[in-house]
């Protein structure tokens, strides 16, 4: 009887194991504290938007099958940053094409006529591309639409009259991230048009008036310009406007990657204050990012967590891709210039559990950061603290021998993550490989903050003012977190927390 006992329970915690395997938001490779979709591809996030205590997510959304194909916008909701609930999908693909990159707005006003009951309309503006121009070789494929929603954003209808802004015969022509100009009290939608920013103003959403362009002549261009983004950051009690540009390929570590530009706006034309590219991301992995709207003075961002070069091959199984977490943005200073600084919003310290610390530590070779046995489980987060950095380096690693090395290079000042050991990396040509970042602050103590799932890590350096996001795929699990510094290094301050699963 008892044998029988034994052995039923044998069976049934290796089936609950492989279960659990299986269980979806449990597969292999599942990020734990990021957001990625139930099933199936991703990749920009769309239309984000905060109303009635809610964080909306749209995201470009194929149902059907792993890989990109005809988009929809997905939609996920969250209370508190961290936690994310899948909507059902919030647009189709219909006869005007595609459902493209876009933005959200909430209608305070109800210019646009579509609220009800003295209740103010969502709005989504958002690119119908046009499949079928495309393969016809038309230059005007690609749309400006409208969808709005008087249900906090659960359904969505299209609006009659779209398209609401019509292609002048530009083959890129898409991704507008429209906001609410207050001393003109008219709309400004931000728009991608294939080299260069093309701003459009609006009373009612409904009918757009070119006001001007930028950027042919400025910032990076090794690929098309997409994605963009126009709001103001608080600097020292003075307004900065912001305008970000989504660049792919032509990426600092090739492929795709966010630069932005600052300077002012006045309704009608952005004047950069100087000629500098600049990027809010150095690390392959963070695409497509742009803001929340409607957050007030806070500035919430999150990019696509994958890379164009690669983002259809990785190995996963049930789905394709997630996004970053969400960090709020501010303006900093280093040396002679300001940057935009990032660092994950503090609502991801909720979940933060279990935190060792170590202090004053002289690193020769080897410091073992892990809590039980020396092992860890990720998902996690390492902050480190040094006064006078020399090259060291944080190396996740398994009892497989694989290895991925996120580290500092004092003679370079560059900050790298090298993935060419972590495992499976064979999928695509440039995946394997080194990227470097400078360390734009050069004086005084550095801090790291390091935020690791189990299939990415995101580095947020000298108050987030160079930041590298990288996505890896080891053969097991990475469980062992180790400093490194063969020259010797002391730091001031080690503190490991483990993060609680947000599925
Ligand atoms: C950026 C992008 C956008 C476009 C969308 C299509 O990653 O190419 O420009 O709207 O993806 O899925």
């Amino acid at each position: 009887m008892r044998l029988v006992f034994a052995a039923i329970c044998i069976i049934s915690t290796c089936c609950a194991a492989s279960l659990h395997a299986q269980t979806v938001y449990h597969e292999m490779y599942r990020p734990q504290v990021h957001f990625s979709p139930r099933e199936k591809w991703t990749n920009d996030p769309n239309g984000m938007v905060y109303y009635n205590g809610v964080y909306h997510l749209f995201f470009q959304y194929y149902p059907d099958s792993t890989v990109w194909g005809p988009m929809h916008w997905g939609h996920a909701t969250s209370k508190d940053l961290v936690h994310w609930q899948q909507q059902p999908v919030a647009l189709f693909p219909d006869s005007l094409g595609y459902i493209f990159s876009g933005s959200a707005v909430v209608d305070k006003n109800n210019t646009s006529g579509f609220g009800k009951n003295g209740q103010p309309p969502l709005v989504a503006i958002f690119t119908h591309h046009d499949p079928n121009g495309e393969k016809a070789g038309r230059n005007n494929f690609q749309n400006q639409s409208l969808a709005y929603s008087v249900d906090n954003g659960k359904t969505w209808t299209k609006y009659a009259g779209n398209p609401v802004l019509k292609n002048p015969g530009i083959t890129d022509f898409r991704d507008p991230k429209v906001s609410w100009y207050e001393p003109e009290k008219k709309w400004i939608m931000t728009l991608a048009t294939k080299d260069r920013i093309t701003f459009y103003s609006s009373p009612d959403l409904k009918g757009w008036t070119k006001e001007s362009e930028f950027g042919k002549e400025l910032g990076a261009h090794g690929g098309v310009w997409e994605c963009p983004d126009l709001f103001t950051l608080e600097d020292n009690g003075k307004k900065v406007w912001v305008l970000i540009v989504n660049l792919n390929p032509g990426g600092p570590n090739g492929g795709s990657a966010t630069q932005y530009f600052m300077g002012d706006f006045n309704g009608n034309k952005f004047t950069p204050a100087d000629s500098a590219t600049r990027w809010l991301d150095y690390g392959p992995d963070e695409y497509a990012g742009i803001t929340w709207s409607n957050t007030g003075n806070r500035k919430l961002f999150l990019g696509w967590m994958s890379n164009w070069q690669y983002a259809n091959v990785v190995p996963t199984t049930t789905w394709r891709n997630a996004m970053t977490v969400p960090r709020e943005l501010t303006i900093k200073q280093a040396g002679t210039s300001r940057y935009i600084a990032s660092t994950p919003v503090a609502e991801l310290n909720a979940i933060r559990l279990n935190p060792v610390a170590w202090q004053n530590i002289r690193v020769q070779n080897t410091f073992e950061v892990g809590t039980k046995a020396s092992k860890i489980v990720l998902p996690g987060r390492l902050d480190l603290n040094l006064e006078k950095p020399n090259d060291f380096a944080v190396i996740l690693a398994n009892d497989a021998g694989e290895e991925l090395e996120i580290g500092y290079d004092s003679k370079q000042q560059q900050y790298y993550i090298d993935r060419s050991r972590s495992g499976k990396v064979d999928f695509q040509k440039d995946f394997a490989g080194r990227a470097v970042a400078p360390r734009l602050r050069k004086t005084g103590s550095m801090d790291l903050k390091l935020v690791i799932d189990v299939s990415s890590v995101e580095l947020f350096a000298d108050d987030g003012i160079t930041v590298m996001t990288s996505i890896f795929f080891p053969s097991k699990p990475f469980d062992h977190i180790r400093l490194r510094s063969p020259g010797g290094t002391t730091f001031k301050k080690i503190l490991y927390t483990d993060y609680m699963g947000i599925w």
